[in-house]
């Protein structure tokens, strides 16, 4: 290769070649949301707030929450839909990776309980990953570096979360901000330029005050200090200006490592935490709203989940086709964030 056509793959490795390399194709999409609808007008009736407010500061008119259904329950049923749309039985499936941090219970996994509901094979490989709204991009990200040493085949990868059991239902602050619901991508190993492209993982712990949830166990006796209300706390404000910051830096750090310009991109798929951030990022990247996928409206903030639902959305609504550039990203508690690009 000589003169422009050097330069060109050098600054577009993933654009170019990379025929040989093993990569985690996407090979189907899915989702579930329970079926109780909680609208910003059924909040004014519980806490001093409005539609109007809400609608302008997030984008979000209602949300689903779950009224039985526990985390692996909703994550099996998307996963569920997943594996029909990749044409695959849970039989091929070698390993689960769930990120939520609602897990049904402190141990079992969400992802054994997933294995089981589903009848995944015993002895596959099944974990959870807890990173609040990056967990899914984490769950694809070891997902796809299992595949790519060639430890896993075919993998089934979940963000789940029923963030109404962590809410203080009576802050008005945080409690019209969430709703609950699951999506899950099938992953293949398939050799060629289809898949993930490259994954990008952070965390910054020191920040953790920003937004967390402490746990739900009960006191132990031998404890001193005063037992603390197990709700999700956030300082809105601040996590709205650093989740804008933090995710402008992560889609970054993926497009330039994957020399990328903002026309390849065919589709950002974003966390859908807030339309006003989704916004700033879209601004940020010049990208026209149509290449932007948002949900948020229906569903709120859906943590781990939010991915997923939007993806399987775009993809059931065609606007998702192959070879395609997708581009992921995600912030969330821990302080975590992350981005992802996929040619589909
Ligand atoms: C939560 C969020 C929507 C609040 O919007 P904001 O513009 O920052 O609003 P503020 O927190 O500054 O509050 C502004 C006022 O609205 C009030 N308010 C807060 N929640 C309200 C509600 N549900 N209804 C009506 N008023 C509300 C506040 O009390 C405050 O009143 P004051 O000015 O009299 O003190 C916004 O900060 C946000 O989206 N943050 C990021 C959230 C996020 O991304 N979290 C998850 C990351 S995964």
């Amino acid at each position: 290769m000589k003169g422009s056509a050097a330069r060109m793959a050098a600054r577009r490795p993933a654009l170019m070649g990379h025929e040989h390399m093993l990569r985690s194709r996407l090979a189907g999409t899915g989702s579930y949301l329970p079926e109780k609808v909680l609208t910003n007008h059924d909040l004014e009736r519980m806490v001093d707030t409005s539609d109007a407010w809400i609608f302008a500061r997030t984008g979000i008119r209602e949300r689903r929450v779950s009224v039985d259904e526990t985390s692996s329950e909703m994550g099996a049923k998307a996963a569920k839909n997943a594996l029909k749309a990749a044409g695959l039985h849970p039989r091929d499936i070698d390993l689960v990776v769930v990120g939520t941090v609602t897990p049904d219970m402190a141990f079992p996994s969400t992802a054994c309980f997933i294995q089981s509901r589903l009848g995944i094979r015993p002895g596959a490989a099944a974990f959870d990953v807890s990173a609040a709204c990056s967990g899914f991009l984490y769950a694809l990200d070891a997902a796809d570096k299992y595949i790519r040493s060639g430890s896993a085949h075919n993998a089934l990868v979940i963000g789940v979360d029923r963030f109404s059991k962590i809410i203080d239902w009576k802050d008005r602050s945080t409690c019209v901000l969430f709703g609950d619901g699951a999506g899950a991508v099938v992953l293949k190993a398939e050799k060629g330029r289809h898949g993930i492209l490259s994954t990008r993982i952070h965390s910054d712990g020191r920040r953790w005050e920003m937004l967390y949830a402490p746990n739900t166990c009960q006191p132990s006796p031998f404890e001193a200090s005063e037992p603390v209300l197990p709700y999700l706390r956030m300082q809105g404000n601040e996590t709205f200006k650093i989740a804008v910051r933090t995710m402008g830096g992560a889609i970054a750090e993926v497009m330039e490592e994957n020399g990328l310009k903002p026309e390849d991109i065919t589709c950002l798929v974003p966390h859908q935490a807030n339309l006003r951030i989704i916004e700033a990022i879209r601004e940020r990247l010049k990208l026209s709203p149509d290449k932007v996928v948002t949900n948020l409206e229906k569903y709120g903030n859906t943590s781990a989940a939010s991915i997923p639902i939007a993806l399987d959305e775009a993809v059931r609504e065609g606007r998702i086709k192959a070879n395609d550039i997708i581009l992921f990203v995600a912030f969330g508690g821990g302080l975590t964030w992350a981005s992802s690009v996929v040619r589909w």
